[in-house]
This record gives C-alpha cells, structure tokens and sequence, in this order.
C-alpha cells in the first residue's frame, strides 16, 4: 500500500519515504520508464541523512533490492534506465542482463568534478539502458544538429559528398552524449552536486516515452525527472525521502518550461539557429544541406554545450 501522496500535480504524485518500500506498494508492468539516479556512495551528506558510505558489497545489495523493484514495475516493451558510476553500473548491469534486455551502455561525457590524484579525470558517467523483452515499445531518440564551431559556425567534420543525403532533421544520436551540460548556472541549480541536467532527463524521457506514459524514478533529489515528464506531459510517480526540494522546484517550474523551450532549438534539426547565423556571417554555404526552413528559435538558448 502507498501512503498518501505529499504532492500531486495535472500529471504526477509525490511519495515522501523509502522507495525501496513504495515500490512494494506497486503493481507488476505499471510504468513505461523507470529511471533511477541513486545516491553514488560518495559519502556524500544528502539532506535526507541517509548514510552515503556504506561498504561496496552494502551498497550493491541494496541497489539490487530496489533495481529488482524497477525490473518488476517496468511494462512489458518498457525501458528502464540507470545512472552511476563505471564501477557501480558494471555489476548492476550483470544483474540486469539476467533479467533485462540490454539496449545500450551510454557514456555521459561531462567533466564535473575536480580532479583526483593518481586517477585519471572522471568523465564518464553510465548511462544504463535495459528494455523488458524484445524490442522497445517505444524508442524515438532525438536527432542532433551538426556539429560546428562555436566562433564561426564551420562543421568540425567533414560530411564530403554526403550533405545533400544527411536528414534534415540532423544527425543520428549516439551512445556517447557530449552536449550534457552539468548544471552549473545558479538560475537553475537548486542543489549542490546533484542536480541533473534537464536536458539529460528531455532526452532520456523524450526518447522512452509518449505523452501520458507513465515515468517512475524513485530517487527524486530536486525532481529533474518530474519536471521533465510534467513538462512532457507524461503521468509521473516520484519518491525521495525528504521532497522539500521537489516540492519547492515544483513551485518555480515556469523556469524550467522556459528552459526546455529554450534548448528545443537544439535538436532535432540540422543546424542550430545560432549556427546558422555564424555560418552566415563568416561565408559558410549550407545551400548543400536540406536545411528545414522551420520556425527561428528566437529564445534559442546560448549553450553549446
Ligand atoms: C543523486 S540524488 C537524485 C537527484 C535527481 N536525479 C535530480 O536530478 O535532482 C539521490 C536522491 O535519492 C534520495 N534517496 C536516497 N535513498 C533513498 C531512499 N531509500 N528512498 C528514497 N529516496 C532516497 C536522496 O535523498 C537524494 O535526494
């Protein structure tokens, strides 16, 4: 049984406790996504109090208590993704593969924190993308504007003969993302470290999902997930044991509609509105290109990254 709901939006509800015990409360197949980013055992101080720095073979049995949770709630053709650290998705992952269909291991690219000595620089981050049987019931990733020099708009590759066959619409997604920004800007970043991108989360539930699917994350910290599905307009089940974050995000989430406007004219196109404007200025023809003439993102936001 789930306890009474501490938030409930047009789309989602919010539950304050353990989410290793609500997703009990769950039925088998309800969701279309489930998304989890858990604590990584950093010994990192959550304003939950939760103990952040427990042994390995601790924090492996309980991230295979509630990933087995996730396996049980996803849908059949339903998508569950996870991210942590290599090190901990590695044996996640093989606990997964016997239980899951592996689609993809998707590396994050983001240079986030400092240096460490003796290592080397930390920037990949798992993404881990498992489906329950077959084939996804639902599976249209972005497509991605072309790469170009931030200065003067030129391709940082070469497409040769190729540039009156590439789609319009830009080019294919890989599994390795580069353009995640870590969230950094203070307009957005309501919380030290944890926050994730909400691109990362349009992306993620762009990708699995329709309008009124169903999202479950039950690691909710500032709520980039929610914000994302109600944004989307796809039902959500949240859970975080302390949600005064999420719910004072929920408050504000006028800034995040904002932003996700904002960062719409960079995708699903071939060149950046931006781009276009520098290739324009420093004589770069895009006459070769199928260049949809779409509507200018007036409010296209000045990341590149
Ligand atoms: C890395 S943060 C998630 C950040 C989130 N993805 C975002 O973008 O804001 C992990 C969160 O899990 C919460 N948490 C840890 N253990 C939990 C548990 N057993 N049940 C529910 N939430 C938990 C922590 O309080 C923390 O806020």
């Amino acid at each position: 049984m789930l306890p009474i709901p501490i938030l409930q939006t047009s789309y989602g509800k919010l539950y304050q406790g353990d989410c290793l015990e609500m997703l009990k409360g769950l039925p088998d197949g309800t969701a279309d996504l489930a998304f989890a980013d858990p604590p990584f055992n950093l010994n990192k101080s959550y304003s939950s109090k939760m103990d952040d720095n427990l042994s390995d073979a601790a924090y492996i049995e309980w991230c295979r208590a509630w990933v087995a949770e996730l396996v049980r709630v996803v849908k059949p053709g339903g998508s569950l993704f996870l991210y942590n650290l290599p090190k901990w998705n590695l044996p996640l992952g093989a606990f997964l593969m016997e239980r899951l269909t592996f689609r993809h291991w998707i590396t994050v690219d983001m240079k986030y924190c400092l240096p460490i000595p003796k290592r080397l620089y930390p920037s990949n981050y798992s993404l881990l993308y498992f489906i329950k049987g077959s084939t996804p019931a639902i599976f249209h990733p972005d497509r991605l504007p072309i790469e170009c020099c931030r200065h003067c708009g030129g391709e940082q590759r070469d497409y040769g003969g190729y540039k009156d066959k590439m789609n319009p619409k830009g080019v294919n997604l890989t599994d390795v993302w580069t353009d995640i920004p870590p969230v950094r800007h203070l307009k957005y970043k309501r919380r030290s470290a944890n926050e994730l991108s909400l691109k990362l989360m349009d992306r993620i539930v762009s990708l699995a999902t329709d309008p009124g699917s169903t999202v479950i994350d039950p690691f909710g910290g500032s709520g980039t997930t929610y914000v994302a599905a109600e944004l989307l307009e796809r039902k959500w089940i949240g859970m975080e044991l302390d949600c005064s974050a999420v719910i004072s995000r929920m408050e504000t989430i006028e800034t995040d509609r904002e932003y996700l406007e904002k960062i719409s004219g960079l995708k699903n196109r071939l060149f950046t509105q931006r781009a276009l404007s520098l290739r324009s200025a420093h004589g770069f023809a895009t006459g070769k290109y199928r260049v949809e003439q779409g509507k200018p993102q007036a409010k296209e936001i000045e990341l590149f990254a």
